[in-house]
């Protein structure tokens, strides 16, 4: 090892996504194998690290995970050691323990720390090694907004059933003539629903990078079954808005980093197009069923590319960085700057314009991609 650490510690952080447990056995694997060292997983993310909850993982206990869905760690999209929750005095107030998580890591001698996770994960990760803990990333989301790479893992499992779910409401929108909108995670990011609307063919594609209008998406219902057509599929991503509107917001989760959870504008949508054009119109919230299951093989090759990647940068003691994916090409970037930074569809991206190529309506009127 050019890096003397030799045992490690493997966290996962943030919402579940299928993948998880592909990095977690490559990462564990390749470390036991080619480098003898020593695996340590923490319990439910950072909440691990502040309770002490963790568990050596064995190559045995890594066998058999790869096509498994969520984490055998567990996960929390809560924990951080910057802002832990304690109650004082009847009150509950925010707490800085990150030295006694330091401390702790090394108590144990764990020279290095793994985590997966979304930007809240690698914010928090970033922090610590700013405190000097030995931290490499793994770049996780179903969001696929993560700033540094193409591709997280989780996206493509994700795409996959919301593109299925959207084939699936095809068959009843033909049937029953009907204006099926169907709701796909994503957060403030659309690269979710304009994947799956792309890859099912949906006639109308609402993401929350363009403000859609409501007039124009009634107009192409209305134009289409005057065409013969007399369904419509709309791919809208739960942070989708009109112009001039907000954000559906479905709860606000008080303790959690990033309070907000959006959902519903599907069913508000739905009920404006009904009500505007006199089709019927019905909606589906896609929900948590676009996180569960088992990961597809792109996302396992990516999770196990990047866990076996992840090990690599510990043992060279190239410390700090995230693994991430340009083109074909695994690579890795540093840290501090990926941290509270993320990724959306911009106005000239590729996929947008192929969108706009084939007729697909973005909720505007025009182009909105002006190049190529
Ligand atoms: O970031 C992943 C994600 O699934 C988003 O797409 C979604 O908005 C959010 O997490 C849901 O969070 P929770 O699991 O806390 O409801």
């Amino acid at each position: 090892m050019k890096n003397n650490v030799k045992r490690i510690g493997i966290l996962t952080g943030g919402g579940d996504c299928p993948g998880l447990n592909a990095v977690i056995r490559a990462a564990t694997k390749a470390l036991i194998l080619e480098h003898h060292a020593q695996v340590f997983g923490f319990e439910d993310g950072f909440q691990g690290l502040i309770e002490h909850r963790l568990r050596e993982l064995k190559y045995d206990d890594v066998s058999g995970i790869l096509q498994i869905g969520g984490t055998i760690l567990g996960t929390s999209n809560k924990a951080n050691p910057f802002e832990n929750p304690v109650v004082e005095n009847g009150k509950l107030v925010k707490k800085d323990v990150s030295d006694d998580v330091i401390k702790y890591l090394q108590d144990l001698d764990i020279g290095a720390l793994l985590c997966i996770g979304g930007d809240g994960t690698m914010t928090i990760a970033n922090q610590l090694a700013q405190k000097g803990v030995q931290i490499i990333g793994v770049p996780k989301t179903i969001d696929n907004d993560l700033y540094g790479t193409d591709v997280t893992f989780g996206y493509d499992s994700a795409l996959s059933i919301a593109a299925e779910a959207l084939d699936r409401i095809h068959t009843t929108a033909q049937s029953h003539h009907r204006v099926m909108l169907v709701e796909i995670m994503g957060r403030t990011a659309g690269w979710l629903t304009l994947g799956a609307g792309l890859a099912s063919g949906a006639d109308i594609i609402l993401i929350p990078e363009i403000d859609y209008e409501l007039d124009v998406i009634c107009d192409k219902v209305i134009e289409r079954s005057k065409k013969g057509r007399r369904f419509s599929i709309v791919a809208v991503a739960e942070g989708a808005k009109p112009k001039g509107g907000k954000q559906v917001i479905n709860r606000i989760v008080k303790d959690s980093p990033e309070q907000i959870r959006l959902g519903g504008i599907s069913i508000q949508l739905g009920h404006q197009i009904e009500d505007e054009t006199g089709l019927e119109t019905r909606s589906t919230v896609l929900g948590h069923i676009q996180r569960g299951g088992s990961p597809t093989p792109f996302d396992r090759i990516l999770a196990t590319r990047y866990g076996v990647a992840a090990a690599r940068l510990v043992v060279d003691g190239n410390m700090n960085r995230m693994v991430a994916l340009r083109g074909n090409d695994i690579v890795s970037v540093p840290l501090a700057e990926i941290g509270g930074r993320t990724r959306r569809v911009t106005p000239d991206d590729p996929l947008l314009k192929v969108a706009e190529a084939v007729g697909t309506n973005m909720g505007v009127k025009g182009r909105i991609s002006e190049n190529g």
